[in-house]
């Protein structure tokens, strides 16, 4: 390519980047398993690989530039807005033709990229990166449901982290939410919030302070549940996590729902942390009283400070990212599992669509739960304190445990 200048040579290196993962990430998946569903709430592994495609044409050649997108053929085939249902997706062209389909949609973008009016664009390329960050994602969680967690040991250093390790956060106003241009349109606009002081779990909850739960019949007592929680449970007959490992582990629980995570908190008499105070212990510098887009600054998500981007091919113990703890000492906020909050997904005062209608706002009908943090699966672009992810929270597939919190300071 000719010479770009500095924001397009980064915006086209970032998008080089972002697709090498995804790329890494199918070269592990054969094409049997490229057509499997491997649950029917997700949309077949292939699938993902297409709409990532297709959905990068769709905005930045056909809506930006006004340029067709290459094998219009395909376009029924990945376009959600098609309403096929998810298992009618398997039928899928082979992988080589879908690879090749993203190569072509690609080409015609980076060509396009030279002339582009980028200062008006930039949100939606911001948009695009983050689009086929989470579809890589969910090929990574359904490629471990399909095949099994990694067989990395998992230990405990016997650190005693089932006792209480609480973190408090005082009562103060804190900054919510991001105006950042790569900001996606739930987290905008940032605003205000009054929180009141609460504590927060250092850590998010482990395998072995799971276990001590199971231990208890935690799985077999009503009273620890919601009613809600109770149902779902005797009637899909569940009695662990889903991506549970036997033995004591200082990884973090991971595979649970929203109802399994409120039983235990229950069963220990504390609570889920809403997604406010969640974000503050996340981000929230006391030293200066602002709000940082990451727990340790201002800095972009690397290795030695938070699990992620599979850079360890699952979860690591919780106390493995000392460097990437908040300022009020919170760890493993970013990365590792996802963290069920008690908030519903719902949208914040002056919210605005983007790009397109469907997006958060068809999710805003209070049967979705806000998750914080991201996961071993998270890419980088996807990475901060303001990020809201969200789902029902019966979902167990998605690389999700928690963390805990308590009213007050003290008691
Ligand atoms: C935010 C991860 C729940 O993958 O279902 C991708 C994001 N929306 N394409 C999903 C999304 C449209 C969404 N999650
Ligand atoms: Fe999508």
């Amino acid at each position: 390519m000719t010479s770009l200048d500095p924001v397009r040579a980064n915006m086209r290196d970032t998008f080089v980047a972002c697709r090498a993962g995804t790329l890494d990430l199918f070269a592990q998946i054969d094409d049997s398993e490229f057509r499997e569903q491997p649950h029917p709430w997700f949309s077949p592994v292939g699938w993902h690989l297409g709409h990532i495609a297709y959905t990068e044409g769709l905005w930045l050649l056909k809506t930006l530039g006004g340029v067709s997108l290459p094998r219009p053929d395909l376009e029924p085939v990945f376009d959600v807005k098609c309403r096929r249902n998810k298992a009618e997706r398997c039928n899928l062209p082979p992988v080589a033709e879908v690879l090749g389909y993203l190569g072509q949609v690609r080409d015609r973008v980076f060509a396009r990229l030279a002339a582009a009016d980028l200062d008006q664009e930039l949100r939606l390329w911001h948009f695009i990166l983050q689009h086929e960050s989470q579809h890589s994602e969910t090929v990574a969680f359904l490629h471990q449901l399909q095949n099994g967690p990694n067989g990395i040991e998992h230990r405990s250093d016997g650190s005693g982290l089932d006792g209480e390790d609480l973190i408090a956060i005082p009562k103060g106003s804190v900054t919510i939410g991001s105006d950042r241009i790569d900001a996606l349109d739930n987290e905008r606009p940032s605003h205000r919030r009054e929180i009141d002081g609460f504590r927060i779990s250092r850590f998010p909850v482990t395998q072995s302070a799971f276990q001590a739960f199971m231990d208890a019949g935690g799985y077999e007592t009503e009273r620890w549940w919601t009613a809600e929680g109770w149902t779902w449970r005797t009637t899909n007959g569940i009695d662990r996590p889903l991506y549970w490992r036997d033995g004591a582990s200082d990884h973090p629980v991971s595979g649970v729902s929203a109802h399994e995570a409120e039983a235990w908190c229950r069963f220990r008499g504390v609570r889920l942390p809403t997604e406010f105070e969640w974000e503050k212990a996340a981000g929230w510098d006391p030293a200066t009283d602002t709000r940082h887009p990451y727990p340790w600054g201002e800095t972009p998500p690397d290795g030695r400070r938070c699990n992620h981007d599979r850079l360890a091919a699952g979860t690591s113990p919780v106390t493995a990212h000392r460097a990437g703890r908040s300022p009020t000492g919170v760890m493993d906020m970013l990365g590792n599992v996802w963290e069920w909050t008690s908030s519903n997904f719902s949208p914040y005062e002056g919210f605005q669509s983007f790009p397109y209608e469907g997006y958060s706002a068809a999710y805003f009908d209070g049967n979705h739960r806000v998750l914080r943090g991201g996961s071993w699966a998270t890419r980088p672009w996807m990475m901060r304190t303001t990020v809201r992810n969200w789902y029902t929270p019966d979902v167990r597939q998605i690389l999700a445990g928690f963390r805990y919190a308590k009213d007050g300071l003290e008691g």
